[in-house]
């Protein structure tokens, strides 16, 4: 009972969630560090990620933590505001160091360090220039993308490109609930998309030209994922059919909006009568650098969608059974949506899979005797990863599976009260305690997974 060979166990972060370190050593501004600041700013309790876990000057006791848990990869992104202050111009060589630095002490403890080149901090400066209006932000994108590569992929296999396509552009310019929080017509969204398609194609070429090592290269959407009533065909075939519809839960948010162009080189079914003129065509041109051919389909997975309502407020709340157990921040819990997704993921677009992001938050705390017992986040977690299991044992390729979060950290429009950590962080002491989850996936990854498998 336990998961594939060289099956990769690790946890995940991001940059703005857990650096800090907003304006030191030449790092330019971005989106959020502005929209943070801002008086009118929406997030909970008007916090900002100015210091959040410190991570910038922890690169060591961050590790040796990796270290403890027995973590075979580290998932983290790069802040390209600190590696190009403005996000076109000069490269920042104390920004670029500190990436290095980070790679070779994962190295140096045999941890698998994996790049996403964009998790949502945009340049200021690239905003102010139009941002993903303006299609050059293929070329900066792509500059960026290839310093990055030509400094660390020495070291580095693992590439992802964009971080949930969904989220930024959906929930920063469609739904207003992340920065810069703007509610901006389908004609402009649109036309963001394109160039998200487009920066992505680009700098997948740009990461397989510059490697140094052969990489393997993705991106790390999310999406609607849609459980059958029962498993009878019918039903399966509706919750396929639900969870690659275009529009059903707002097409920005959707799966088949970024990955049918990426891996099925047309856009989804029903897109161009839905959106007539307002949808451009891509050039022949274009579409192969859209759909230029990736490694592996990387997805973070956290509940199944219930109702289009669920995801435009970012926290489902259970429509169907009162009382429920729901997360701290009022996500459901649907173990069963890692087998359905591996498996409709894999049947459409062929790749094998890699869970990139899967979690919960809780309320956790430090307890009397200086432990933090999550039972709540081990109970969850188990249920989940048998669910995943279930797709091995199917056959269906599966790479490897990324925990959110490695630590608690600045939750986007929730600030800090949403703890997804598999360590705590105090944050004004800076102090971290591994929780008893953080000792319980040590086993599982020790394992191999067998550990899931034991009452
Ligand atoms: C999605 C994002 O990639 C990550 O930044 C966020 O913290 C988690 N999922 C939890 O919402």
């Amino acid at each position: 009972m336990s998961f594939p060979k060289n099956f990769i166990w690790g946890v995940a972060g991001a940059a703005y969630q857990v650096e800090g370190a907003w304006n030191e050593d030449g790092k330019g501004p971005s989106i959020w560090d502005t929209y943070t600041h801002s008086r009118r700013s929406p997030v909970h309790h008007h916090e900002n990620g100015d210091v959040a876990c410190d991570s910038y000057h922890r690169i060591k006791e961050d590790v040796a933590l990796l270290v403890e848990m027995g973590v075979k990869a580290y998932r983290f992104s790069i802040s390209w505001p600190r590696v190009i202050p403005d996000g076109i111009g000069d490269v920042n060589p104390k920004g670029l160091s500190f990436y290095s630095e980070l790679v070779d002490e994962l190295i140096a403890n045999n941890i698998e360090p994996m790049v996403t080149l964009y998790h949502w901090d945009l340049p200021q400066h690239v905003f102010d220039k139009g941002g993903w209006l303006n299609s050059d932000i293929i070329g900066w994108f792509d500059k960026y993308t290839r310093t990055v590569v030509e400094a660390l992929s020495d070291r580095v296999t693992y590439w992802m490109t964009f971080n949930e396509p969904q989220c930024f552009i959906g929930l920063g310019y469609y739904n207003g609930s992340h920065a810069p929080f703007l509610n901006m017509s389908d004609r402009d969204v649109i036309l963001m998309s394109h160039n998200v398609l487009l920066a992505h194609g680009t700098a997948v070429r740009t990461i397989r030209k510059y490697a140094k090592k052969t990489p393997m290269v993705a991106f790390a959407p999310t999406g609607p994922s849609v459980l059958p009533k029962d498993e009878s065909e019918e039903a399966i075939e509706e919750a396929r059919r639900k969870t690659f519809e275009f529009n059903d839960f707002g097409y920005i948010l959707s799966n088949s909006w970024w990955a049918d162009p990426i891996f099925l080189r047309k856009f989804p079914d029903g897109a161009k009568e839905f959106f007539g003129d307002d949808l451009p065509d891509f050039t022949e041109e274009e579409w192969d650098i859209v759909s230029t051919p990736l490694d592996f389909y990387g997805c973070n997975i956290y509940f199944s969608m219930k109702s289009k309502e669920d995801f435009l407020i970012t926290a489902p709340k259970p429509l169907e059974k009162t009382g429920e157990g729901l997360t701290a921040i009022d996500w459901i819990i649907t173990p069963e949506v890692l087998y359905w997704s591996a498996k409709f993921f894999y049947e459409r677009y062929k790749l094998p899979i890699m869970i990139t992001e899967n979690g919960c938050a809780m309320c956790d705390w430090v307890m009397l005797d200086g432990k933090v017992h999550d039972a709540q986040r081990i109970d969850f977690t188990t249920k989940y990863l048998r669910e995943y299991h279930r797709a091995a044992e199917e056959n269906i390729p599966l790479l490897g599976y990324i925990h959110w979060s490695f630590m608690d950290n600045f939750e986007w429009g929730l600030g800090y009260d949403a703890r997804f950590g598999l360590v705590h962080v105090d944050y004004y002491t800076q102090k971290r305690t591994l929780k008893d989850s953080a000792y319980w996936y040590r086993d599982v990854i020790a394992s191999n997974g067998e550990s899931l498998f034991k009452d």
